[in-house]
């Protein structure tokens, strides 16, 4: 490896260009190269950055001297490029959710696995100031309620023309639970340290009626079942024209709120207030730590593994599964 951790992007739409952008502020990290099938998007950003295009990224891989890659596709699309990047031996980021169907997540941990190559998924509210206080306030105390909300108008920013359609698409994104709603629930995953075993949830198109264009309930409502015991509650809706997302947790004696659109933490432990204002930004976080670890060539200092995410994508599928069928789904993986 030189003194630099040169990046190669597959994808290179818009969640490409934001970290590609943040990573400009990351010492160590080098822009090499951006592929995507839109050869002019991976053409702009490679312009933009001074690094060099390709419409294939298998040709970007046998050309370009790498020694990670971001993996910035829609979700449809991991299980190829996962196995090409993992017979180079390249690190992997790749953006959550890790995969799109169990099969695909079962395949990619094999091959990341017997590749032995450094791996982690974008799930950057890991990488949270708050995420880590929490995990501090809540560490041996019995959680009962762990009440998740994600509101927002994502149905709204996608225009008829924009080449971000597939959000849209049941069978491209899975939906506001899939898209987005993995995040938060990785969050509660990891601050309470646990697993949901079992999901029963229910979908809807309250405000914006399903078409030939929006195949997606518009808002979903999850019911999940931790291995711990605590019981959970997601809503995750993609028609209100504002933003909120927050999680909760209520105990015997403390309740905690983290109101994620304001990074701000408010509560009450044991009758006292408690709050706390963050002021980090996490996607920066995740960023600087895979630079600093695919440099250290050290797996530990990364806070996500391609494995770990794939368990809150099985438990997000699950209730994917279960808006769509209207049973209660187990999670397995
Ligand atoms: N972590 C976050 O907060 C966050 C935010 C936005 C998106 N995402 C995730 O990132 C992924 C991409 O989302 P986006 O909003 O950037 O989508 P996008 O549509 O803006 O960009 C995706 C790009 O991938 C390209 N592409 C598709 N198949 C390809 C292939 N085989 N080879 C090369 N390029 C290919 C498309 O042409 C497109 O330019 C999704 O999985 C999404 O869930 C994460």
């Amino acid at each position: 490896m030189t003194d630099k951790v040169r990046i190669g992007f597959i994808g290179s739409g818009y969640i490409a260009g934001a970290h590609a952008e943040r990573l400009t502020k990351v010492p160590g990290a080098a822009l090499a190269a951006f592929s995507d099938v839109q050869e002019e998007r991976a053409k702009q950003l490679a312009q933009k950055h001074n690094g060099r295009a390709y419409a294939r990224f298998e040709e970007m891989l046998d050309q370009e001297p790498l020694d990670a890659v971001l993996l910035c596709t829609p979700h449809h699309t991991r299980r190829t490029p996962i196995q090409a990047v993992a017979a180079k031996g390249l690190a992997l980021f790749c953006e959550k959710p890790p995969a799109f169907t169990i099969e695909d997540a079962r395949a990619c941990i094999e091959t990341i696995e017997k590749a032995g190559i450094l791996n982690t998924v974008g799930l950057m509210y890991r990488w949270a100031d708050i995420t880590d206080r929490v995990r501090e306030w809540l560490d041996g105390r019995k959680v009962s309620v762990c009440q998740i909300t994600g509101c927002w108008s994502v149905i709204y920013w996608v225009k008829p023309d924009s080449p971000s359609q597939w959000l849209l698409r049941q069978d491209q994104s899975g939906g506001p639970m899939m898209e987005q709603g993995i995040h938060l629930l990785d969050a509660a995953r990891r601050m309470l340290d646990d697993d949901v075993i079992e999901a029963h949830a229910f979908g809807g198109n309250p405000i914006e009626p399903k078409s030939a264009n929006l195949t997606i309930h518009d808002t979903v409502l999850a019911n999940l079942r931790f291995a711990k015991g605590t019981l959970g509650a997601h809503v995750h809706s993609w028609s209100h024209k504002g933003w909120i997302f927050q999680i909760r947790f209520v105990g015997h004696d403390f309740e905690l709120l983290w109101d994620i659109a304001n990074n701000r933490m408010t509560g009450k432990v044991r009758g006292v207030d408690v709050s706390y204002q963050a002021k980090d930004d996490p996607y920066e976080a995740e960023l600087a730590g895979f630079v600093k670890a695919v440099a250290a060539r050290d797996q530990s200092l990364l806070r996500c593994t391609y494995a770990d995410a794939c368990k809150s994508f099985a438990a997000t599928l699950a209730a994917v599964q279960s808006a769509l069928t209207g049973t209660v789904q187990k999670v397995m993986l």
